[in-house]
C-alpha cells in the first residue's frame, strides 16, 4: 500500500524515480509525486490520479538536473486523493520533504501539539506530521532529527526524508512496512519493493524493523535506533527485470494468467523428486514436530484465503489432520485456541499484509508453530515464521492475483502431501501417484490456455448483466469464491459466491430469468449434488455457465454455456478450474472498458489493517 522510491547518485534522478514509481504503481494509484534536491532547495511536483497525471506534470523542466530525491505513489488512507494530500510532503520551511507508507497511529495528538507549537499543516494526512517532527528536531543533523522523530511516532510505517541542506543524503526508517535498499556503484536506491530498482541493480539489502538507513551515493549504513551500525549482507536477486514488463501482452493480468503453467512448474520444481516422496527444504520445522501436529490453522486474506480454503480440503483428505481457517483480520482479534501442537499457516503473496502478519505473530506468541506460504523472498512473513514455503510464482504486477493464487494452491497441496508422508496417512505409492499427476498439471494448463476459446464468447453474452451468482461444492467452492472475487474486483459487477447447498437458504431469491449463475461442476464425489442445484437454478429460468470436466457431455444439456477443463483427480482440480473463471472475469472487465491492472480503490499490498 503506497510505493516509495528514493535515489541518490551521479545520474539525474527524475527519470529513475519516475520509472521506479511505474514499477510500484500496483501499490496504489490515487496520487503520485516527486521531491528532488535541486541547487540547495527542494522541488516538489505532485498530481492526483495514476502516474500518467504525474508524467504530464513533469513534462518540461520540472525536477530536471537533480541527482537525489524521493518518489511516492499513494493509496489513500487518511485524507481523500487530492494534490494537497499527495506525497511527498514538506515541512513549514520547505527544506524538508518526506514520503511515507503505512499509518502513524498517534498523528492526531502529534498534529495538535505541533500546531500549538506553530507548525502549519497543509494536508489531511497522518504522514505530514513526520515532516514537521523532523523539522522540530533538526539541528544540523538529519539522522538525529529522524531518530528523535521515530521516538515520537507510533504505528507501522516506512519512510524516507531529505533536507535541502544535505544535497545527496537520504535517511529512511521502517517498522512493519517494507523498505529495501538497492545497492549500486556510486549510486543507491531505497524502495518499497525490488522491482522499483531492478532494472538498475540486483544487489539488495533488507532493512529490519526499528532500523534506520543512511544513504549517500558512496555508501549505505544501517543503524539501530541508538545509532549503532548494523551489519547487513547484500543479496543478489535472480529476478529478471523483464518480469516487470508486459512482454507483448496488453495487460499484466493477461500476461500473468498465461504465465501460470510456468509458475506452477517453478512451484513444484525439486519438490517432487523422481525417486518418490515430497521434499520441502525451507520448511525448517523438524519432521518430529510436524508429526505431532494435531491441528492446522490457516490464516490469510482475500485470494490467499481462498487458496487456504482449498488447503482445508486437501489437508483433511490427505493428511487427515483437523483444519481451521479464518480471515486474518478476524483471527487476530479473536481468542483462538492454539497450542504447541498447532501449525499455523499464514498465506500471503506479498508477505507484507498487515492482518496476516499480525495473526502470525499472535499465533507465535501463543506457542504455535508458524509456517509462511509466500511469494516474496525476505518479506516480513518470512521473518515472522518458523518455516517458509515459497510459492516461486515470479513477480506479479496485476493487482488482481492470478498466477500467485494457483502457486499458493500448489504449495498447500505440497504441504498436505508432505504431512501425509510424515503422518503416514497415505502410503508412498498413493503419494507418488498424486505427485505424478501434480507434475502433469502445468502441461495440461498450457494446452488448455493455448486452445481456450469459450471464455471470451461467454463474456460477450453476459458482460452487461448487473449481477453474477457463483455456486460450488467441495473443492469447487473456493474456486467459486475466487472467481466471484476476480469478477467483482476488476469489473465492479456485484457477485455472490455460495456453497451450492446453501443456495436455497437465501440467495435463490436473487435469481430471475436470465440471471447468470456460474457453477463449478467438475466430476467428483459431489457432482450429482451440484447437478441437483443446477436443476434448481434452471427451474428459476436463470442461465447456467458451467465449469465442467472434459468429456462430460451430459452437462451440455443442463447448462446454457460450458467451459471445459482437462480431467484431473478431484483434489487437484482447483488448479485448473480457477483458470476459466479468471479468464471470464478478465474478458468481462475488458468488454466493460475497465482498467484490469489497476482496479479502483485497490492496492496489491495491503500494509494497513
Ligand atoms: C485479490 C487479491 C487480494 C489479496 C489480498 C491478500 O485479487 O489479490 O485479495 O489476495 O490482499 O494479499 P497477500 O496475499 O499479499 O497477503
Amino acid at each position: 500500500m503506497c510505493g516509495i522510491i528514493a535515489y541518490t547518485g551521479q545520474r539525474q534522478c527524475k527519470e529513475l524515480l519516475f520509472q521506479g514509481l511505474r514499477k510500484l504503481e500496483y501499490r496504489g494509484y490515487d496520487s503520485a509525486g516527486l521531491s528532488v534536491l535541486s541547487n540547495g532547495h527542494i522541488e516538489l511536483v505532485r498530481a492526483v490520479g495514476n502516474l500518467d497525471s504525474l508524467e504530464k506534470e513533469l513534462e518540461g523542466d520540472g525536477c530536471t538536473g537533480a541527482h537525489a530525491g524521493l518518489g511516492h505513489t499513494r493509496w489513500a488512507t487518511h485524507g481523500r486523493p487530492s494534490t494537497a494530500n499527495a506525497h511527498p510532503h514538506l515541512d513549514c520551511t520547505g527544506k524538508i520533504s518526506i514520503v511515507l507508507n503505512g499509518i502513524i497511529e498517534n498523528y492526531q495528538d502529534l498534529r495538535e501539539k505541533l500546531t500549538a507549537e506553530g507548525h502549519k499543516f497543509t494536508s489531511e494526512t497522518d504522514a505530514e506530521v513526520v515532516s514537521h517532527l523532523v523539522e522540530k528536531h533538526y539541528d544540523g543533523d538529519l539522522v538525529e532529527a529522524t531518530r528523535l522523530s521515530i521516538g515520537e511516532i507510533s504505528g507501522h510505517y516506512a519512510f524516507c526524508v531529505i533536507h535541502s541542506g544535505h544535497p545527496d543524503l537520504i535517511v529512511g526508517a521502517r517498522k512493519e512496512c517494507p523498505l529495501l535498499i538497492g545497492v549500486g556503484e556510486g549510486e543507491n536506491f531505497i524502495a518499497s519493493a525490488i522491482p522499483a530498482f531492478l532494472s538498475e541493480t540486483r544487489d539488495v539489502m533488507v532493512i529490519g524493523d526499528d532500523e534506520m538507513v543512511v544513504m549517500t551515493p558512496d555508501g549505505v549504513q544501517i543503524l539501530d535506533l541508538d545509532k549503532q551500525p548494523l551489519d547487513r549482507e547484500i543479496t543478489r536477486v535472480s529476478w529478471n527485470a523483464d518480469a516487470a514488463e508486459k512482454g507483448g501482452y496488453e495487460t499484466f493480468m493477461r500476461k500473468e494468467i498465461y504465465e501460470q503453467p510456468d509458475s506452477l512448474t517453478d512451484t513444484l520444481a525439486g519438490r517432487l523428486p523422481a525417486g518418490g516422496g515430497i521434499v520441502l527444504e525451507e520448511l525448517a520445522i523438524p519432521d518430529k514436530e510436524l508429526a505431532k501436529i494435531d491441528k492446522v490453522y490457516i490464516v490469510a486474506c482475500g485470494t490467499s484465503y481462498h487458496a487456504g480454503l482449498v488447503g482445508r480440503y486437501v489437508l483433511e483428505n490427505w493428511a487427515r489432520v483437523a483444519v481451521e481457517l479464518d480471515v486474518a483480520s478476524e483471527f487476530r482479534y479473536r481468542d483462538p485456541v492454539l497450542s504447541p501442537t498447532t501449525l499455523v499457516v499464514g498465506i500471503s503473496q506479498s508477505g507484507e499484509t498487515a492482518d496476516t502478519l499480525a495473526a502470525m505473530r499472535q499465533a507465535r506468541s501463543q506457542g504455535a508453530r508458524v509456517l509462511a506460504i509466500t511469494n516474496i523472498m525476505g518479506s516480513q512473513a518470512t521473518r515472522d515464521a518458523d518455516g517458509i514455503l515459497y510459492t516461486r510464482a515470479g513477480l506479479e504486477i496485476g493487482v488482481a492475483a492470478t498466477k500467485t493464487h494457483v502457486a499458493q494452491i500448489a504449495a498447500i497441496q505440497l504441504l498436505a502431501l508432505y504431512l501425509a508422508q510424515i503422518r503416514q496417512t497415505m502410503d508412498p505409492k498413493e503419494i507418488s501417484e498424486v505427485a505424478a499427476e501434480l507434475k502433469s498439471i502445468p502441461d495440461l494448463m498450457r494446452n488448455y490456455l493455448k486452445n481456450e476459446a469459450s471464455a471470451y464468447e461467454i463474456a460477450k453474452r453476459y458482460y452487461q448483466q448487473p449481477f453474477f451468482l457463483y455456486l460450488g461444492r467441495g473443492v469447487g467452492l473456493p474456486v467459486c469464491l475466487e472467481g466471484a472475487l476476480k469478477l467483482k474486483e476488476i469489473s465492479y459487477i456485484p457477485t455472490e459466491a455460495y456453497a451450492a447447498g446453501e443456495m436455497k437458504h437465501g440467495p435463490i431469491a436473487l435469481l430471475d430469468k436470465g440471471s447468470p449463475v456460474v457453477v463449478v461442476a467438475n466430476d467428483g464425489h459431489v457432482y450429482e449434488k451440484v447437478v441437483s442445484n443446477i436443476e434448481e437454478v434452471r427451474a428459476r429460468r436463470a442461465s447456467v455457465i458451467a465449469v465442467a470436466t472434459e468429456g462430460n457431455e451430459r452437462i451440455k444439456s443442463l447448462s446454457d454455456d460450458v467451459m471445459y477443463i482437462p480431467r484431473t483427480s478431484e483434489m487437484l482440480s482447483p488448479l485448473l478450474s480457477v483458470v476459466p473463471l479468471q479468464l471470464l472475469a478478465y474478458y468481462i472487465a475488458q468488454l466493460k472498458g475497465c482498467n484490469v491492472d489497476q482496479p479502483r480503490n485497490l492496492a496489491k499490498t495491503v500494509t494497513v489493517e
